[in-house]
């Protein structure tokens, strides 16, 4: 089987490696890919991942048997449905399906129909129909651009001033709309849901680091680190959401005659009364999937094209390796707010020595002199693998040590407070 992977991060970086380890994938090429990817696959030159034209040119001139589109902003923009029209297989959903991750009152409309578990929400268009839902949902308080927003559109504040600023940016744009949402308190969950348009099977969940400093200070990112399993998680809580969130989800999904093909990402709260979802997207997280694929056994590309082709029900239940993993993303200086690109990386191979440990390359570019600099806010992760979650830490940070990158930050806490047994669920004894 050929592949082609769509994108350029280090969420495709991971799908390539995936689908190499595959016995029955035979090529896989990426668009435009990077230059960790480009070490281990074919790269094709692709200047905009939205560009249906262009992917499609790609596609047919590897004459591919699998498309895997990665990042949302083409999904969105209906790439997968051009090139479904064009007869591909294609592992990612239709523009009318990634409307669960496009759009936060859609998602939110969703879920009501289906009766998944979520925040109390309201959709708002105006200012006094936010101040009424400020004052009946009580703070802190949570709201949310209506559309893509890259992690940046959400604002969580005790401060009404602040709430009301928020909404009125939002809704200042073109057609703006907003969502006032319930604050749902306890830890974060990612779990990713492999959906064929009727069936569902579910990764390993993990946890993300959304914040960018050490303590969950300082602003929201696209994610510092992520890890798997979680020890302090309900058993079989992968099962749990197959049941209430992802199978009612693409239940309704599919009784509107838009199935979804692809992964549902299932954001979710545990809160003291039971799982809540926070948000639905529409892709693998970023780095969260990173570790859920990196314990997956599962052969991918058999996978992913079971999926694609509607033959889920077909594939056997997912393995997933025992062992835990750990990812700490390497940002560049001034990350999130204002990053510095053409960073030279030095220490590359070094880190490629720490057994046990690998890297992805997040935001990267090959310069003329051939060497590696910064090309994005997130520059590199750096993967690990260990009997548990202190182990597979030490391995990652030990790696990251060997790294070096001008102003270039990471957390030093990923994994951390698992790894000694301090999560909680609100409200429960675990
Ligand atoms: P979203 O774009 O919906 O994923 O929101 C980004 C982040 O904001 C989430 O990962 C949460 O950390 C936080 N957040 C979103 N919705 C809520 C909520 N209802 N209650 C508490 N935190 C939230
Ligand atoms: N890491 C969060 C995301 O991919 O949206």
């Amino acid at each position: 089987m050929k592949v082609l992977v769509i994108g350029s991060g280090a969420r495709e970086h991971a799908l390539v490696r995936g689908l190499s380890a595959d016995p029955d994938v035979s090529i896989v090429v990426a668009a435009p890919g990077n230059p960790g990817i480009d070490l281990i696959a074919r790269c094709e030159p692709l200047a905009d991942v939205c560009d249906a034209d262009a992917v499609l040119a790609v596609a047919a001139r590897h004459t591919v048997d699998l498309v895997v589109v990665g990042p949302e902003a083409p999904l969105v923009a209906g790439v997968a449905d051009a090139l479904r029209a064009a007869g591909y297989a294609v592992y990612g959903p239709s523009a009318a399906a990634a409307r669960l991750e496009g759009s936060k009152s859609f998602a939110k409309e969703v879920m009501a129909c289906a009766g998944v578990p979520t925040a109390l929400a309201h959709v708002c268009t105006t200012m006094a129909e936010v101040q009424a839902a400020l004052d009946a949902l009580g703070a802190p308080h949570v709201v949310k651009d209506d559309g893509l927003a890259a992690g940046k559109g959400v604002v969580v504040t005790d401060d009404r001033e602040a709430a009301l600023a928020h909404a009125a940016a939002c809704l200042a744009k073109p057609g703006g709309q907003l969502v006032v949402e319930e604050f749902l308190d306890g830890p974060e969950v990612s779990v990713f849901c492999i959906c064929d348009g009727t069936s569902v099977r579910a990764l390993s969940p993990a946890q993300d680091f959304k914040r960018v400093g050490d303590g969950d200070a300082g602003p929201n990112t696209g994610g510092m680190g992520a890890y798997s399993p979680l020890p302090w998680a309900p058993p079989h809580l992968s099962d749990w959401v197959i049941e209430h969130i992802a199978q009612p989800t693409i239940d309704e999904m599919h009784r509107r005659g838009t199935p979804f093909v692809g992964t549902l990402y299932v954001g979710l709260a545990m809160t003291s009364r039971g799982p809540r979802v926070v948000e639905f997207n529409a892709r693998f997280g970023d780095p969260d999937g990173q570790v859920s694929l990196a314990r997956l056994l599962t052969p991918l590309g058999t996978l992913l094209y079971a999926a694609a082709t509607g033959r889920l029900d077909d594939a056997d239940d997912l393995h997933h390796r025992p062992e835990s993993a750990v990812v700490v993303v390497l940002a560049a200086q001034g990350y999130p707010a204002a990053p510095v690109s053409g960073g030279v990386i030095e220490g590359l191979d070094a880190a490629a020595q720490v057994p046990g440990s690998w890297v992805l390359h997040a935001g990267t570019r090959r310069a003329q002199d051939g060497r590696i600099v910064s090309a994005g806010g997130r520059v590199l992760d750096v993967m690990a693998v260990g009997a548990d979650l202190a182990s597979a830490r030490d391995t990652a940070y030990q790696a990251v040590s060997c790294l070096e990158l001008d102003g270039g930050h990471y957390r030093t806490d990923i994994a951390l407070a698992a790894s000694r047994g301090e999560i909680r669920i609100p409200g429960s004894d675990r």
